[in-house]
Formats: structure tokens, sequence, C-alpha cells
């Protein structure tokens, strides 16, 4: 007898056969861009737990959207950031509200070039910082919030999002949205859903890039960590209700569930690479601790591998650069 039998390491040789056999790729059209603008500042801010992610003004997301484009990214997700904030969120829906501004203004700019995508959710735009409106008893109201979600998603149709990222969590959202756009004639517009969005530690980062005025926490909408079957219902669900594609957020400490819904839906499935899984990676890239190019393409590769289909990273223009370059 002779061992070993089987010889795997045959298919690791050489980099030209490990390129041939390798199962899964990435690409720049699988990168979408979180970007944030801010209305009433006239440089772009730095957000200090992200290093190398910016507050933007109209004009320098302008620029930054086109470098996005330029280096070959899938889309660019919007959030707005207002100087003014109320109970409501009616900066939400209003036309000049600094998120429906900087649509019109990035649409116009890279809307050929690559999809255009907005955040549909208020907590941005509440001066409490919840993702609805509030109950007199201070809980968050599902189906009063429902009806600012269908005019938020029809302000964004109208200022030229193709596609709209609805991530407050609230039940119906996507049918409600759905029903709103058709009814105002914008049958095309793309419905991603923030599907199994889990309620955790890893927003940190997100709520500095937002000015965020949340206190307390949203755990009675965003998901519990221990959940997986309960993130494959809401795929499910939001399936049903009409979404076109559904997500999978946070990435890195969900892959399972990411997996799990893959194999549940026929519809593409996202990944959000989410705020502090990219803080994580650059203070121990800063420290020296960590190869950072390395590992930013094997934990995109990873959430790929998972089953997610294209992934919202702030490494989307950076990464996509590097990708280009091993083409
Ligand atoms: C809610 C929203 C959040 C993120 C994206 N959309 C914050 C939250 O749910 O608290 C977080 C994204 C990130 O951490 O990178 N509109």
């Amino acid at each position: 007898m002779s061992f070993p039998t089987h010889r795997p390491r045959r298919l690791r040789q050489s980099p030209a056969v490990r390129r041939l056999v390798r199962e899964t790729h990435l690409v720049p059209s699988q990168l979408v861009l979180p970007m944030f603008v801010r209305e009433g500042i006239s440089e772009p801010a730095d957000i200090s737990s992200m290093p190398g992610v910016q507050q933007h003004t109209l004009d320098s997301l302008r620029r930054a959207a086109t470098a996005a484009a330029e280096a070959g990214v899938g889309g660019v997700m919007l959030f707005g950031v207002p100087a003014r904030r109320d109970a409501t969120g009616s900066g939400a829906d209003d036309p000049r509200g600094i998120l429906n501004v900087a649509t019109e203004a990035v649409a116009a700019e890279v809307g050929d070039a690559l999809v255009v995508q907005t955040d549909l959710c208020l907590d941005e735009f509440t001066d409490h910082g919840h993702c609805g409106v509030l109950r007199a008893d201070g809980a968050v109201d599902n189906d009063a919030t429902l009806e600012r979600y269908a005019a938020m998603g029809v302000a964004q149709a109208r200022a030229g999002s193709t596609l709209l990222g609805l991530s407050g969590m609230m039940d119906g959202q996507v049918a409600a949205v759905r029903d709103a756009l058709d009814a105002e004639g914008f049958t095309d517009t793309l419905i991603m859903a923030y599907s199994a969005k889990y309620a955790g530690a890893f927003y940190g980062p997100f709520r500095e890039a937002v000015d965020s005025q949340l206190k307390g926490d949203r755990r009675t909408y965003q998901l519990d960590p221990g959940n997986g079957r309960e993130g494959v219902k809401e795929a499910l669900l939001d399936v049903e209700e009409g979404a076109d594609i559904v997500m999978v957020k946070p990435a890195l400490p969900y892959l399972d569930v990411l997996a799990d819904v893959r194999a549940s839906v026929d519809v593409p499935v996202w990944a959000y690479q989410v705020s502090g899984e990219y803080s994580m990676i650059e203070a121990a890239s800063a420290n020296g601790w960590i190869d950072r190019r390395g590992a930013i393409l094997e934990s995109l590769l990873g959430i790929r591998r998972a089953g997610a289909d294209a992934i919202l990273t702030y490494w989307a223009a950076e990464a996509a650069g590097w990708l280009r370059e091993q083409l």
C-alpha cells in the first residue's frame, strides 16, 4: 500500500493552478459603496472611528461617486445627515431634504455608470434617533412608520434613486413601499430589503458617521443575535412582499445566516460589511497587527463564499482598484 491515497495539494501547486480552480471570485461590480452626505458643511469631515471615511459635502460626494464609478463598483448607497431633525423625520420625504437633493446630484453625475441607491429609514432624520415614529408611550409605532416609509420611498424614487435600501426592520415595510411606488408609477424602482438585520454592537462607528441621536437600542425591531431561523423567516416574508433583493447585516458575525438565506430564496442576496467590521480591520492594520489589504480582501471573499451575491463595504472603491490590478 502506498500513502497518501489522496493528494488534494496537487490543486495548490502553483499560482496558475490555484487561479484555475478557485471556487469563489470577487469582482468590482459586486461591491457597493455606502456614502455619507452632510447638510451645512463646506468641507468634507472625517469620521474619527472610521479612518478613511468622510461625511461629504454635495460637491465632494459627487466627486467621490465619480471616482467609485471609475473604479468599477456596482453601486453607491447614500445616507443623509440633515442639519435639523424632528419627531417624524420630515426631512426624509422633503424633496429639499439633504438625501433627496444629494440623490438627484449623484444620479445626474453617475446614474448611467452604476446603480444609485438610497437608505430608506427614518433614524437619520428623527430627533430621537429611532428608525420609526414613536407612540405616546415611547414605543416605535410600526404601522404609522409604514406611512412615513411609503412617502420617503416615493420621494427617493422621484429624486432619481434606482434602488431603495429598506433598513428600518418594520413589519410589512416592503409591501407598503412597493404599493406606494407602483401607485405613483415607479414600477421599475428596485427594493432591497435589509431582511435579517441584527441588533448589536457592530454599528457603533456608523452612529458617529450619521451623528445619531439614539439613546437606548433597537432591540424591539432589529433581530436578536441568537436567532438564525428568524433571519431566514424575515427574508422569506420580504420576498413574498415583493423584495427584489434581500440582505443580511452585519456580515462576518452572521455568515451562517447568510448561507441559510442564500439557500432559501431565489432572489439576489447581499451582505453589509458594517462600520464596526471596517473599523476593527482598520485599527488592527494601523497598529501593524494585521496585513490590511490581505485582511480586507479575505473578509470580502469569505462573505462572497458564504453566499453574498454583492457586498456593501466602505472599502468598495479601494478594493475595486486592487481587483482590477489583479485581472
Ligand atoms: C439604519 C442603518 C444603520 C446602518 C445602516 N442603516 C444603523 C443602525 O441600524 O443602527 C449601520 C451601517 C453600519 O454600521 O455600517 N438606517
